[in-house]
């Protein structure tokens, strides 16, 4: 029987962190099981930075952006004299539960806790969709709708001028929010790590949709990390009937008041990390797939191939 369950969020914070973090605590405490919050992630663990959650510590959090526990990266908790000390420092604070809302990394830490003996349960939390094991990570829908928002009014400066915006989106290696951004935005062009780039070949169909087919302009929609977006828009005006900008959306992506979806998510999500625990289950991370709520081990989870996103490209390709 579980007494006292941990929570922490961990590696960059994503709207709906705190709707998860409310959901977890009020499932437990209406449990009859205590809940303690431990700050900035997994480095809390190492500095017990620890403190009790009671109903009203998570009062007013769900329409809250960010995460109201702190997040942090520590990669030094892959070592495991680091999960050990963890360990005897949770083992003290009584904790015998852990949920950890975050990214894949975060949930190896989860799985190397589970494994030395106190369950651990991962939830998705992150805007780049990139989590195996389930269709949707918490945030995911929020910072969709900050970056269509966003280049829905670049779309408006863009036509008046004749140009073309090259927008950076976020995602880290995964063209998930790039993606559904210029599906949701009717773009001319998607560049993402799953599509590759080549710059000649971006640049020859900027060309054509100039002189054939008589575009006003173009938005492309491009992925962090793949090129330097602000010589790729002096290339564009270089070589293209366009005058290019490039608009790097950056850390707005990842702030601000999260969408019903994703505080609906977020709550399904943090009932079922205590329901697992409560059945004294660990070493599992939430999941929705098919719009169901589901779980499976981490180690299985980690190993999944990825849902192909092909059939999204080419309804990409059929609405341009
Ligand atoms: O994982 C979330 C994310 O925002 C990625 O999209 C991005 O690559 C990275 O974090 C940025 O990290 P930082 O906030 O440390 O600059």
């Amino acid at each position: 029987m579980i007494r006292k369950i941990g929570i922490l969020t961990s590696g960059g914070d994503a709207p709906g962190m705190n709707a998860a973090i409310r959901s977890v605590t009020r499932v437990a405490l209406n449990n009859g099981i205590e809940v303690v919050g431990v700050r900035d992630g997994y480095s809390g663990l190492l500095e017990k930075k620890f403190e009790p959650l009671t109903r009203t510590s998570v009062s007013d959090s769900l329409s809250r952006g960010g995460t109201l526990l702190g997040s942090a990266r520590l990669p030094e908790f892959k070592e495991e004299s680091v999960q050990n000390e963890c360990m005897d420092h949770m083992r003290e604070a009584g904790i015998d539960a852990l949920v950890v809302i975050g990214g894949d990394g975060s949930y190896r830490g989860a799985m190397a806790m589970t494994k030395k003996g106190i369950n651990c349960i991962g939830l998705p939390g992150t805007i780049d969709n990139d989590i195996p094991g389930t269709d949707f990570t918490i945030g995911f829908d929020t910072a969709l709708q900050t970056c269509v928002e966003c280049v829905d009014k670049l779309r408006d400066t863009s036509s008046s001028h004749h140009r073309c915006s090259i927008v950076e989106v976020m995602g880290n290696h995964c063209g998930d929010l790039a993606l559904y951004t210029a599906i949701s935005c009717g773009a001319e062009m998607v560049i993402t790590p799953e599509t590759g780039y080549d710059e000649v070949e971006v640049l020859e169909r900027l060309r054509y949709l100039g002189e054939a087919v008589h575009k006003n302009h173009a938005i492309v929609i491009i992925s962090e990390k793949i090129t330097d977006v602000d010589m790729l828009a002096k290339k564009v005006s270089q070589n293209t009937g366009f005058s290019g900008r490039a608009t790097v959306l950056g850390h707005i992506q990842r702030g601000g008041s999260p969408t019903p979806t994703d505080r609906m998510l977020a709550s399904r999500m943090g009932e079922k990390a205590v329901d697992l625990l409560i059945e004294g289950i660990g070493g599992q991370c939430v999941g929705i797939i098919d719009n169901q709520i589901t779980s499976m081990p981490i180690d299985e989870a980690l190993n999944r191939p990825r849902t192909s996103r092909k059939p999204l490209y080419r309804l990409f390709d059929r609405l341009v």
